[in-house]
């Protein structure tokens, strides 16, 4: 298995610099919400490392590299392919990589969507990449706090802002998304 600073290597190879100073907040950022809630620090590292491996990649090569390892793609990531990144991401960390752990590559694999019961890894990665320092929307400092006392409330929000900007867009939204923030509301 790579460590982490050939990880690091990787991505400043071969992410922009300023995808790199994204990639390198949301681990900082998903290290504080493990110190927090109780999650593993090393694998909250890897997790936050890997999540972005393949965001450079064209949506003809996301939907190529998944139908080759055996996905059957629905109309929503056929349209919106960016959303495969994640799973081709966690594709490139185990293949190049000799990342085995699931919990670990599904962290990195439902960041774009979200997930019905999301383990308490998958939550910190996909708020840790939604907050992270770099991030700058209007509201993300109130998120931040929300995120640090309550990871749930913190994820509802983030679920909410999502389904609203991707209403807004006119964009179709991942059935995940939906079971996502109905399964939160549920278990309130
Ligand atoms: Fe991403
Ligand atoms: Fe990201």
């Amino acid at each position: 298995m790579w460590t982490e600073e050939q990880i690091k290597g990787y991505l400043r190879e071969n992410l922009k610099e300023s995808r790199y100073i994204h990639v390198i907040g949301v681990m900082e950022t998903a290290e504080k919400l493990a110190t927090i809630y109780g999650e593993d620090k090393v694998k909250s590292r890897y997790a936050a490392l890997i999540h972005d491996l393949a965001k450079h990649e064209s949506g003809e090569t996301l939907i190529s590299i998944c139908k080759n390892h055996g996905y059957t793609l629905n109309s929503v990531e056929i349209n919106s392919p960016h959303l495969l990144h994640g799973l081709v991401g966690a594709i490139i960390a185990k293949e190049k990589m000799g990342i085995e752990d699931d919990d670990i590559l599904n962290a990195a694999i439902f960041h774009t969507t979200g997930k019905e019961n999301m383990t308490l890894l998958e939550k910190i990665i996909y708020i840790a990449d939604y907050i992270e320092p770099s991030r700058d929307f209007p509201g993300v400092e109130e998120l931040r706090e929300i995120t640090f006392k309550n990871l749930d409330k913190g994820l509802l929000k983030a679920f909410d802002n999502t389904i609203k900007f991707i209403i807004d867009k006119g964009l179709l939204i991942h059935q995940r998304t939906i079971e996502a923030r109905n399964y939160i509301v549920n278990n309130k």
